[in-house]
């Protein structure tokens, strides 16, 4: 069974956007600084941010915590520890409340384990990325695969929950190598494991390779092959994919990332941080100042980091939704879109996708996309939503 959908999931996202260096394959907010971080005015402003998401949205019970990075196990425990306390101060937190935290799998960082736990976090998740030494030092990576190995070991002693992530249709990577480091990888992997194909970001280090033609990934046929492999590996090992990239023991997977896979409600602190909000019957998209001193700045000026606050149209709550939902293999209850869109589904549409196998009603009437169309899930969703 996949976690059961709950109506009144609350998440809050918090944003640690510093990185001891930049990788040449990411475009997430992550900033490189030599100068120390002023860790106790970062507490202050997310502080701030946290009371004031609080004043728009109040009595919300906390279902669970992400701290995403950029690499916050770069941040003290006792920053962590204080951000959680500010959390706790504004809204209830579940009993049963899920806090993960992202983790680069260094010596340095695995030290910071115990203090993380201490201060309640009980999930980490580790950019292991590879487990293999050239593809890591190819991916600039400060970690050889032993050192994230010996993270995840300690990781395993410390926390009842962690995964890591593994990037693949990396280049020259052939199915069978593939399969090999991942049944090692599933061997060290409890109960989750994210599995991202590499994407060439525009304006990374690897999109001016790629264009120059220094950097050759596999084709589509290629990553069709690796993409088949890791389905049938991991299925094979009792880890499913329960959405697109992730693949989790039943009952296993990540409860933050399903919050805005159905469309739940969070609140984004931390500079570059998107939330959702539900204020008045209608649905706010929020965002943040992305650069951190200017996201400082304008907390300290304003009490809010936001740059985006617009409520959503019915249409884009109903685009978002099926965006979102149709990346799970649960699907997405077609009386939800109808209530959101104010229309179903296009019944033509539905029975076109179906009858080319690339989606699928379920016996409990959930639109789902079949294994063989998430590959092409992109065209799936647009074909859907038009
Ligand atoms: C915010 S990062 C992870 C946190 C941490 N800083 C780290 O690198 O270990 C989230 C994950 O996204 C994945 N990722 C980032 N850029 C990617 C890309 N261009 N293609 C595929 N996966 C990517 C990586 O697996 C990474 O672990
Ligand atoms: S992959 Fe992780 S460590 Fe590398 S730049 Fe991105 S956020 Fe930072």
């Amino acid at each position: 069974m996949t976690t059961a959908p709950s109506a009144t999931a609350f998440g809050v996202y918090v944003h640690w956007p510093f990185c001891l260096s930049k990788c040449p394959y990411c475009d997430f907010n992550s900033h490189v600084r030599h100068a120390a971080i002023d860790e106790p005015r970062f507490v202050q402003a997310f502080t701030a941010e946290i009371a004031a998401a609080a004043a728009r949205v109040p009595g919300r019970t906390v279902s669970t915590i992400f701290f995403g990075g950029g690499t916050p196990s770069l941040m003290q425990p006792a920053t962590v520890g204080a951000i959680l306390d500010a959390i706790a101060r504004h809204w209830a937190v579940a009993p049963d409340v899920e806090v993960t935290l992202e983790a680069n799998p260094t010596s340095v960082e695995a030290t910071r384990f115990r203090g993380y736990r201490a201060a309640g976090v009980n999930r980490v998740s580790l950019g292991v990325q590879a487990l293999d030494d050239t593809a890591l030092k190819e991916l600039g990576r400060l970690h050889s695969a032993q050192e994230a190995l010996a993270a995840v070991e300690v990781a395993r002693t410390i926390f009842d929950r962690y995964s890591f992530d593994l990037i693949y249709a990396r280049p020259r990577q052939t199915p069978d190598a593939w399969a090999i480091e991942l049944k090692r990888a599933i061997a060290e992997a409890a109960e989750h494991l994210s599995l991202y194909q590499l994407t060439i970001e525009q304006e990374t280090p690897f999109a001016v390779l790629h264009a120059a033609g220094k950097l050759v990934v596999p084709n589509e046929d290629a990553a069709r092959a690796l993409y088949d492999t890791t389905q049938e590996i991991c299925t094979g090992a009792g880890l499913p994919a329960y959405e697109v990239s992730n693949h989790a023991r039943p009952g296993a997977e990540c409860r933050h990332n399903l919050v805005y896979w159905r469309a739940h409600e969070y609140a984004g602190v931390g500079p570059g941080a998107h939330g959702r909000l539900d204020v008045d019957g209608e649905r706010y998209a929020t965002a943040t100042e992305k650069r951190p001193e200017a996201w400082l700045m304008r907390v300290e000026s304003l009490g809010h980091g936001l740059v985006t606050d617009e409520v959503l149209t019915r249409e884009q709550m109903a685009d978002e939704f099926l965006l979102m939902g149709l990346r799970l293999a649960e699907g997405v209850d077609p009386a939800r879109y109808a209530r959101l869109a104010g229309r179903t589904l296009d019944p033509r549409r539905v029975a076109v996708l179906s009858a080319e196998g690339a989606v699928e009603t379920t016996s409990g009437g959930r639109l789902r996309v079949t294994q063989s169309g998430f590959p092409v899930l992109d065209a799936v969703v647009a074909d859907l939503a038009a």
